[in-house]
């Protein structure tokens, strides 16, 4: 995990090295002042008569020494920043551009919110800890030996008193730290529930609305949230016990030095001055423990966060290129060897069994089944959004697996179920499917979707502004965009997943009919819930618990194929689906 992480640190590896080295400048000053101060009393102050040329020399070096720590603390806080706020700045986008190459499986395996958490507060975590790292790391320790030398050298006596404290405060800060630890772990799974419910929430929102959830979903969130409370309560109230041991320690500390000190002077074995050196180191030494301290609670905290980052980033997609991958779709045909399907390997049944379908190029083919009959799963196969589980898929003759998945996808055009438009203009939305889209391919591909009387009777044509899920236009005017869209890739294949189950039975007819006499070279797969969408196909495939249980054109079906009858027969006779055909009732009456 650190390797991963570490590996992101690239062009801020200077700022990282030179925080550490102005920290260390920093501490040396500190530790030299002392020094300084404790000359500037004793031979300076403390001699007959008082020799001000020894104070004034001694003071200018003092201050020359506090400048340069001044200027050290500056750059090592400026340089630490820059160089945490660029580590973080690449891991999101090491996350980010990880999460470009993912496969449906593999973003299925990861929830929204639990992503959207990994970029932002947990790379906020680990930030945090590497600057903390980074100034205090160094900071902390060195600080403590120079301390720690130096008061040796000027007194051991006194100095093994702080050789104690630090022992026993190490000790209860140890313990403290185990125990919020144990607290901070929990915080950061509390926090994919708050996230989770947030942004289920706020993106489903009408929804919410629509079914007067409010308050329930309210709760949900009160709940979530109440937890994170608890926890964070729970592990700073731990963590605020270091100030208190830690203060109580330095002025035991103190005391016993005054003491110890008193008696010495008293005895003329110390100096006054070297006693005031030893009572600023005391101060050093403590707070370089309580910063450390500090870092290990930061670097505790975080070591979770890590381990979640680098997750994401070492994620290998499940779909890639072929090493020499076929760049060119020859033709629209499509064949379904033998292919076994299921979403998860370890999963018990396939989500499709035993496919064979033979489609040639420029055919329309319907694909209608009741829900959950694996319509969407078989379709997702062409182009290759999830990877067959066994036999093969050949498009154009060629296994899906061997072309690169740019040239297959640009030749597959599909219209996903659960489609989307971005935050833009129409314009901008429908060159997704053509960068290179002149306005009047636009007006022509909207035409053929039927989706140019719509637009034009909005204020702004083309350049409406479509606001972010498309939640400015309708369901059906949404699904002709998304139609639109597919066709100006100009593909080979174009998959159409129950995308006009929101627009008009005449419109629906109309896009049909505009498919035939306009692209009749180009495969049609149009799944439907309606039996109308797809009557007219030269095929219909009737999907049943993800086996193929019949195909043949409308006729041959209505003739031999029970499920397409009753579903045909409940249709035309008003009501019913495929879920429960109303020609049930029909038989009932009889
Ligand atoms: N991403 C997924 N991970 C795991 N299982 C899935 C996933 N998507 C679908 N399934 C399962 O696969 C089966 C087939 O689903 P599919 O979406 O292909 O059905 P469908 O025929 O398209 O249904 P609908 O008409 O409702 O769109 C279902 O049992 C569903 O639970
Ligand atoms: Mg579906």
């Amino acid at each position: 995990m650190l390797k991963t992480l570490m590996k992101q640190i690239k062009e801020f590896k200077a700022a990282s090295i030179a925080t550490p080295f102005f920290m260390l400048l920093e501490v040396l000053m500190e530790t030299v002042v002392p020094f300084l101060m404790a000359s500037i009393i004793d031979d300076g102050v403390n001699v007959p008569g008082g020799d001000i040329r020894h104070i004034c020399i001694v003071g200018a070096w003092m201050i020359a020494a506090a400048a340069v720590g001044l200027f050290a603390g500056l750059m090592g806080g400026k340089y630490g920043a820059y160089a945490s706020a660029g580590f973080a700045k690449n891991l999101r986008q090491a996350m980010y551009y990880n999460i470009q190459t993912f496969s449906f499986a593999n973003i299925d395996k990861y929830s929204t919110a639990g992503l959207v958490t990994r970029m932002t507060t947990d790379v906020t975590n680990v930030q945090n800890s590497y600057m903390m790292i980074l100034r205090m790391g160094m900071r902390a320790p060195a600080s403590m030996i120079c301390a720690m030398v130096a008061a040796f050298l000027i007194n051991g006596r006194i100095a093994s008193i702080y050789l104690i404290a630090v022992v026993l405060l190490g000790c209860v800060l140890f313990f403290i730290i185990r125990k919020a630890n144990k607290y901070f772990n929990i915080v950061f799974e509390k926090y994919d529930d708050l996230n989770a419910s947030v942004q289920e929430n706020v993106s489903a929102i009408r929804v919410v609305k629509a079914y007067v959830r409010e308050e329930y979903e309210t709760n949900k969130f009160a709940n979530a949230s109440a937890k994170v409370y608890n926890m964070f309560v729970k592990a700073e109230s731990i963590i605020a016990c270091n100030m208190p041991v830690m203060m109580f320690t330095v002025y035991t500390c103190i005391l016993l030095i005054s003491w110890v000190g008193a008696h010495m002077i008293v005895s003329d074995s110390i100096t006054t001055g070297n006693l005031m050196s030893l009572l600023a180191y005391c101060m050093n030494i403590l707070m370089s423990l309580m910063m450390l301290s500090m870092v290990f609670v930061m670097i505790s905290m975080s070591m979770a966060s890590g381990r979640r980052i680098a997750e994401v980033i070492n994620e290998t997609a499940t779909i890639h290129n072929d090493d020499d991958p076929v760049m060119e779709v020859k033709d629209g045909s499509v064949v379904f060897d033998h292919v076994y399907f299921k979403y998860k390997e370890n999963a018990e049944g396939y989500v499709l069994k035993d496919i064979n379908i033979d489609i040639k190029s420029g055919e329309t083919i319907g694909i209608i089944g009741g829900t959950g009959s694996a319509k969407t799963s078989l379709v997702n196969l062409i182009s290759r959004l999830y990877d067959v589980t066994d036999g093969s898929v050949r498009v154009g003759g060629i296994d899906v697996r061997k072309y690169d998945m740019e040239a297959l996808r640009n030749k597959v055009a599909v219209v996903l179920q659960k489609n989307t438009l971005f935050s833009g203009t129409i314009y901008e939305n429908l060159r997704w499917g053509n960068k290179e889209a002149t306005d009047e391919m636009c007006r022509r591909a909207c035409k053929l979707a039927c989706a140019d009387e719509f637009i034009e009777r909005m204020p702004d044509g083309y350049n409406t502004y479509i606001e972010q899920g498309g939640s400015n236009v309708s369901g059906g005017q949404k699904q002709r965009l998304c139609i639109a869209r597919a066709l100006l890739k100009e593909p080979k294949i174009l998959i159409l997943d129950d995308s006009t189950s929101a627009v008009d039975t005449a419109t629906d007819a109309r896009i049909r009919k505009a498919f035939a006499t306009e692209i009749p070279d180009t495969t049609k797969i149009i799944i439907a819930q309606r039996i109308s969408s797809v009557e007219h196909a030269d095929r219909i495939i009737v999907m049943n618990e993800g086996q193929i249980n019949g195909i043949g054109t409308h006729e041959e079906l209505l003739e031999g194929n029970d499920i397409y009858r009753e579903v045909y027969e409940s249709q035309t006779s008003g009501g019913g689906d495929f879920d429960e055909p109303a020609v049930k009732e029909v038989k009932d009456n009889e």
